[in-house]
C-alpha cells in the first residue's frame, strides 16, 4: 500500500473517531411508525414545496409564502429520535407575511402562523392507540414574544371546532380559558409550555429550555379516550409525566406543528387584535413521528 493511501486511511479513521465522539448516541424508535415526519438527510429546502415533503406542501402558511421561504435547516445536532438516516432538524419561521387565508375564507389577520400538517384527517393516525412525538429547540436569534399566546403543536378535529390536545406557551388569552371554568390557564406563568386537553384544561406544564432539545410525546388512546404525556430533555429517555387522563378523542383530525402566534387586545382572536410589526420568530423541530402504541409500546 502506498504511503499516500495509508495517510488517506488514517485520515478517514481519524474522521470516523472524531465524528463518533461529536455525535450524540441516537435512540432508535421501538414501535411501528404510522406517519414519519422526520427529515431525510437528502432533503433540501425546496423539498418542502413538493409532494416529496413529509408534510402537506400547501398548508398552513402565509398566503404569499412558500414552505421553502419559511423553513430553515439549521446546522445543529439533531434531536434524539433523528437517526443518522434522518439527520436533519428543521426550523419553522414566521414574519409579518405569515397571514393564512383559508380557501374561500377571510384573511386570518389576527394570527401569524406556519404549521406543518401530517396526515389527511382520515388515516391510521386517528384510530387505535397512537403516540405523537416531537422535539423542540429554541433559536436565540428568533425568539418568541411570550406576551402573546402561541399554539405550536396540536391535533385539530376534522370539523375544526376543537383540538383533542394542544401544546401552547406565552400569556394565554382570556378567550382560551376552559369553558368549564376548571383549571384556569390565564394566570399561568408565560414562560411555561402548557399541555391542554380538549376542554382547554391544563394537563401538565414545564418551563421552556433555552439551550437544550426538549422532547415531548403524547399517547392518544382513541378507544378508551385518554391522553398520556411523556417528556425528557437533551438525549435522555422519555418518562411518563402524567397517567392516562380522560379526554374526548373523537372526531378524527390532523396533527399540526409549527407556530401559531395569537394577537393581544383581541375580540375574535382570528381576525382582529394587535400584532407588532417587523417580527422574525422561529421554532426548531426534530423527531416528528406518529407511532402505533396499540400493543402498549412507546419509544422512549
Ligand atoms: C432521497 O433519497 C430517497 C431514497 O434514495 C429517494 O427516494 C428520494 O427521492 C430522495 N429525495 C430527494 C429530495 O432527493
Ligand atoms: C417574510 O419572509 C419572506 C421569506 O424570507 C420574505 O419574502 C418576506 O418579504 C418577509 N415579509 C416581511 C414583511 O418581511
Ligand atoms: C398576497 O398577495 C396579493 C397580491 O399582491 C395581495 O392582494 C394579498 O393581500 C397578499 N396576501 C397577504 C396575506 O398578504
Ligand atoms: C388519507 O390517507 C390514507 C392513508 O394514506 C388513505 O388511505 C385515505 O384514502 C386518505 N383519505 C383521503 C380522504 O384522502
Ligand atoms: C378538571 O379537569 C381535569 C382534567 O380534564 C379533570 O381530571 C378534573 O376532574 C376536572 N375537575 C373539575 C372540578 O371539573
Ligand atoms: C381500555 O380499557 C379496557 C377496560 O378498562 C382495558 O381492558 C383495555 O386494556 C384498555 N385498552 C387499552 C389500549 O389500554
Ligand atoms: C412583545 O409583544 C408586545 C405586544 O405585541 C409588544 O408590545 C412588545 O413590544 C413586544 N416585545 C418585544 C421584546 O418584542
Amino acid at each position: 500500500m502506498a504511503s499516500s493511501q495509508i495517510a488517506y486511511l488514517a485520515l478517514i479513521w481519524a474522521f470516523v473517531v472524531h465524528t463518533a465522539a461529536l455525535l450524540p448516541s441516537y435512540i432508535a424508535t421501538a414501535c411501528p411508525i404510522t406517519i414519519d415526519g422526520r427529515i431525510p438527510s437528502n432533503a433540501t429546502i425546496q423539498t418542502f414545496d413538493t409532494t416529496a415533503s413529509p408534510f402537506n406542501p400547501t398548508y398552513t402558511k402565509g398566503q404569499n409564502l412558500t414552505w421553502s421561504q419559511i423553513i430553515k435547516l439549521p446546522a445543529i445536532r439533531p434531536s434524539k429520535f433523528d437517526l443518522p438516516v434522518h439527520a436533519k432538524a428543521l426550523e419553522v419561521t414566521i414574519n409579518d407575511s405569515s397571514i393564512f387565508v383559508p380557501g374561500g375564507g377571510s384573511p386570518q389577520l389576527g394570527f401569524r402562523r406556519a404549521g406543518l400538517l401530517l396526515g389527511n384527517g382520515s388515516d391510521a393516525s386517528n384510530v387505535g392507540v397512537k403516540t405523537f412525538h416531537w422535539s423542540v429547540k429554541q433559536d436565540l436569534d428568533a425568539k418568541m414574544n411570550l406576551t402573546h399566546e402561541y399554539m405550536n403543536a396540536w391535533h385539530e378535529a376534522d370539523d375544526y371546532a376543537s383540538n383533542q390536545f394542544s401544546f401552547n406557551t406565552g400569556v394565554m388569552l382570556e378567550q382560551d380559558k376552559p369553558a368549564d371554568g376548571n383549571v384556569s390557564t390565564t394566570g399561568l406563568d408565560r414562560r411555561l409550555w402548557k399541555f391542554l386537553d380538549r376542554e382547554n384544561d391544563v394537563l401538565w406544564t414545564t418551563g421552556i429550555e433555552w439551550d437544550e432539545w426538549q422532547n415531548f410525546a403524547v399517547t392518544v388512546d382513541y378507544e378508551n379516550n385518554t391522553l398520556q404525556i411523556y417528556y425528557s430533555e437533551g438525549y435522555d429517555a422519555l418518562e411518563a409525566v402524567t397517567s392516562p387522563i380522560s379526554n374526548d378523542n373523537s372526531g378524527g383530525g390532523q396533527f399540526q406543528i409549527g407556530m401559531l402566534k395569537k394577537p393581544t387586545e383581541t375580540v375574535s382572536v382570528v381576525y382582529d387584535g394587535y400584532q407588532e410589526q417587523g417580527i422574525y420568530e422561529g421554532q426548531i423541530y426534530g423527531g416528528i413521528f406518529i407511532e402505533d402504541s396499540s400493543s402498549g409500546c412507546t419509544s422512549t
